[in-house]
């Protein structure tokens, strides 16, 4: 089966490239490098073994898309092309909404009229906003409480209401928690364009003498250590999520929602301590306000995918430090491309 990977240049869409590689599936990545390299592609294909199929473009331009269906034998479609950042969403909300929901709207209409019915989503925790219980399951109310998010829990809509309408849909939602790490193999990994948003990759960068030090968003949250606690999973074990739900829509029709986490939380202080054994060094922190936006504390109830998929974490928050710093030890991204 040949399945199209949109963003599979990107940092979750070339994991799931490899991960499908592994378990014998056929690639075929879809991404305009808005936000990802060209250089990815000759690494996905000494990880995968084999060629890597390119097509170059937009998720959002139809006409490439139907080109792309016709020239292609696609049986089903990862969906992980979209803008993900939380703080920027709130300052570009039409480019998101065009973006990922648009885009997404497009793919699924396409899919529709080339008779492809399978498809994996890239849904996010931040659907559910901050939780009033936890660890949080798929029953949780949906409160986004940022421009992303609220264009997630769209996409995760239509596409419930698509399965609904039609019985060969085959959709699986996964909602990631917080991804980290890189493949072992140290070739592909987080590239973030200029300053990152997110924890690990700004920890490896630090750590590497690219910034001076950590900001440690809030230390007054009601957590045992006053920061933020988050459900950090591998990539490589949210990638295999996505191929343990390709083999799971092969057999059942509709739409499955699932929470990919480890299904417990660490807070800043553990990640950064977590980090500091895996690079063998100490890295400057600085203590600061807490960020707009955050919320002090959201993990998984994973026992769903669990269920369903027979899908769990495998690596814990150690591996996750230390792919993470091999990754960062060999440059830490691509070169211009
Ligand atoms: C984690 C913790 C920060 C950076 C976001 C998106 C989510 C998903 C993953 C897309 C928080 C603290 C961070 C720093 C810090 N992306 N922190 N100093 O915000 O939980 O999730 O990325 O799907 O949708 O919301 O991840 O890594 O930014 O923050 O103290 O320099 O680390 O306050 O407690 P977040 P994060």
């Amino acid at each position: 089966m040949t399945v199209l990977v949109t963003g599979g240049a990107g940092y979750i869409g070339s994991h799931v490239v490899a991960a499908l590689a592994r378990a014998g599936m056929r690639a075929l990545v879809l991404d305009d490098f808005s936000n990802s390299s060209r250089a990815v592609m000759p690494r996905l294909e000494r990880l995968a073994g084999t060629h890597v199929p390119l097509v170059e473009g937009d998720v959002r331009d139809a006409t490439l898309l139907r080109d792309t269906f016709a020239r292609h034998p696609i049986s089903a479609v990862v969906h992980c092309a979209g803008l993900k950042a939380v703080g920027e969403s709130g300052e570009r909300p039409l480019a998101y909404w065009d973006v990922n929901v648009n885009g997404s709207f497009r793919l699924a209409e396409v899919m529709g009229e080339a008779g492809v019915a399978t498809l994996v989503f890239s849904s996010s925790a931040t659907v559910y906003g901050q939780p009033e219980r936890l660890p949080v399951d798929e029953s949780a109310p949906l409160k986004p409480a940022s421009v992303y998010g609220r264009t997630k829990r769209t996409v995760e809509d239509f596409l419930r209401d698509l399965a609904a309408s039609n019985a060969n849909w085959r959709i699986a939602i996964l909602r990631y928690f917080n991804p980290a790490g890189a493949h072992p193999s140290a070739l592909i990994g987080e590239a973030p364009r200029g300053r990152p948003n997110n924890l690990v990759p700004f920890l490896c960068r630090t750590a590497a003498g690219e910034f001076p030090e950590l900001s440690i968003f809030g230390t007054d949250y009601p957590t045992p250590d006053g920061t933020g606690i988050r459900d950090y999973l591998h990539v490589d074990d949210l990638a295999e999520g996505h191929v343990a739900a390709l083999r799971y829509l092969a057999d059942h029709a509709g739409a499955l929602t699932l929470n990919l986490g480890m299904g417990r939380g660490f807070s800043v202080l553990e990640v950064v301590a977590a980090f500091e054994r895996a690079c063998g060094r100490s890295v400057t922190k600085s203590f600061a306000p807490r960020r707009d936006g955050d919320i002090a504390c959201v993990y998984a109830d994973p026992a769903r995918a669990q269920r369903v998929l027979g899908w769990s974490t495998s690596r814990d928050l150690d591996a996750i430090c230390a792919d993470a710093w091999r990754w960062q030890a060999a440059g830490g991204g691509y070169e211009k491309g």
